[in-house]
């Protein structure tokens, strides 16, 4: 790419909030989608998309996601201290996408939308049936940020369907994970590249010859 750039500088604040986060979000990007299960109080299941959404720590397994408001997720995450993150692979992108509709907190979207549920099996929300991957999380903690909350929840237990293992370990082409990217665009997996790190010694080598 040109070094010398002919860039667009854009201060936070120069523009309307909205715009500016909107064009944040288109190079922010790829994002994962956590397809959040979760339970109310009152024992009604909720399921939502959440592209805001990564690994806080590795050790102890702590996951991230944002609710923009104060989302169902967000409540039922804080008041029941569970939420369950499950794969929104390509084969689910329909229901996935459907979940995001904002159904009212007594309404529950596998049963609005016909999403199968199975039981998990360290928390009580339940699992997406149909997601090869389900991640059970006990919220850990949340920073508020004003009109958003970062839920940090960590991980209890997963649960990774054989069909997407090769050997041990989870095959990136059978996972099929959807990405989100700026406004209504998803991603599939592009060119997959097999890129190792360079320990120091090597480093060192190259920079002497
Ligand atoms: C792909 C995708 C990603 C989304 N990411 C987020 C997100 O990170 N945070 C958020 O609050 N809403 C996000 N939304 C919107 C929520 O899914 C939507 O507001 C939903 O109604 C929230 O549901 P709930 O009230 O049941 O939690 C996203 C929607 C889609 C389609």
């Amino acid at each position: 790419m040109d070094s010398k750039q002919q860039r667009r500088e854009l201060a936070a604040g120069g523009l309307p909030e909205r715009q500016f986060a909107r064009l944040l979000k288109a190079v922010v990007v790829p994002r994962p989608i956590a397809w959040v299960s979760t339970t109310s109080e009152d024992g009604v299941d909720n399921l939502a998309p959440h592209s805001f959404f990564t690994f806080a720590s590795e050790v102890p397994p702590i996951l991230q996601f944002t609710s923009v408001g104060r989302n169902d997720s967000l409540r039922n995450a804080t008041s029941t201290g569970e939420f369950v993150i499950n794969l929104a692979d390509l084969s689910n992108v329909d229901a996935v996408n459907a979940s995001a509709t904002p159904y009212p907190h007594d309404e529950d979207e596998f049963a609005e939308l016909g999403i199968e549920r199975e039981p998990s099996a360290a928390v009580r929300p339940p699992r997406v049936a149909g997601s090869p991957v389900s991640i059970e999380c006990r919220t850990e903690s949340t920073v508020d940020f004003g009109e958003s909350v970062v839920v940090f929840g960590r991980v209890v237990h997963l649960a990774i369907s054989e069909s997407v293992l090769d050997g041990d370990h989870p095959a990136i082409e059978k996972l099929a994970p959807m990405a989100r990217l700026g406004r209504n665009e998803w991603s599939e997996i592009g060119r997959i590249h097999r890129i190792d790190r360079i320990p120091l010694e090597a480093a060192r080598r190259a920079d002497e010859s």
